[in-house]
């Protein structure tokens, strides 16, 4: 059988009522929140989406809040035929893909902000705003689609325990999950991002994963401490000439506190930029 095509929407009011529908007739809804450029990444939160619910809306908007003023809005790429073609290889229900206007009517005076450690270090740090604006447009995805369950990366491993708190926080009845990172076959995490690497640059980014398989092997063998597990990473990443660390950091995996040694559940998160493109992978490490 062929799949159908998944149904476009670009309203807000035409997305709650199609949710409204859903939830009447009995239906568990889950909602993929995406940029678009999809890659393989992305298609697996919606193949990990379909196994928690009857209808699955894939998001597609690239919210200009959450990028900082030098930051790449203008540039991220879009390709809403490309996205729908690929969304419907995996079978999504429905593409949210509204304009910035739908999002953010009249400009915009409500913001969502997680505050404290869980926003202030890691990618907080170089990335002024940028979780508010995540935070502020996930919220209203969720008003708009009204998901039982919603689904994240690990990969930005920050950005879902952000949104977790924001939902917990907000008294929201959804349920937030996150799926693994999906790789290229090098190791590389994949990344709309990726395309802006020149070959040369592409070739060293692998060293991003090489370090966290670095960090967990010393792991295995019972070195906890912060100082040593973080001094095998940046080893590993100095070696190539392009890349500029940011950071490289050891956190505790629920609150993002940093940590001097993993005792239950700690997340080594890093940043590197390769010629401006500034690429983010972690690795959760867990005792026992
Ligand atoms: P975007 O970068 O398009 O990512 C959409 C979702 O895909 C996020 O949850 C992200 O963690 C996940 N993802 C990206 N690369 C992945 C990979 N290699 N493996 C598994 N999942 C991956 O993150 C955003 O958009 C935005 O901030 C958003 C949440 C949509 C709010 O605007």
């Amino acid at each position: 059988m062929n799949p159908i095509e998944p149904i476009v929407i670009g309203t807000v009011r035409e997305l709650q009522s199609w949710a409204d529908g859903m939830r009447r007739s009995g239906r568990r809804v889950a909602l993929v929140p995406t940029m678009g450029a999809l890659h393989t990444g992305h298609l697996s939160l919606v193949r990990a989406a379909r196994q928690y619910a009857d209808r699955v809306v894939v998001s597609i908007f690239v919210n200009p809040t959450q990028f900082g003023p030098q930051e790449d809005f203008e540039r991220y790429p879009r390709d809403l035929s490309a996205d729908v073609q690929k969304l419907k290889g995996v079978s999504a229900d429905v593409v949210f893909a509204p304009s910035v206007s739908e999002m953010y009517p009249d400009g915009n005076a409500t913001w969502v902000d997680v505050e404290g450690t869980l926003t202030e270090g890691l990618c907080g740090r170089s990335r002024p705003g940028h979780f508010r604006g995540v935070t502020t447009i996930v919220l209203r995805l969720l008003h708009a689609a009204k998901p039982h369950v919603a689904f994240f990366g690990e990969k930005d491993y920050q950005q879902y325990v952000v949104i977790r708190r924001m939902v917990r926080d907000q008294l929201l009845d959804v349920e937030i999950l996150a799926a693994p990172t999906v790789r290229e076959p090098d190791g590389l995490a994949m990344s709309s991002r990726n395309a802006y690497l020149r070959p040369e640059a592409r070739q060293q980014a692998i060293a991003l994963n090489a370090a966290l398989h670095d960090v967990r092997q010393l792991f295995r063998s019972g070195i906890r401490d912060a100082r040593s597990l973080i001094h095998a990473a940046r080893r590993r990443i100095r070696k190539e000439p392009l890349a500029e660390i940011e950071y490289i950091e050891l956190r505790d995996a629920d609150t993002l506190e940093p940590i001097i040694e993993v005792e239950g559940r700690g997340v080594l998160a890093l940043a590197v930029r390769f010629e401006g493109t500034r690429l983010i992978d972690n690795t959760v490490l867990e005792v026992g």
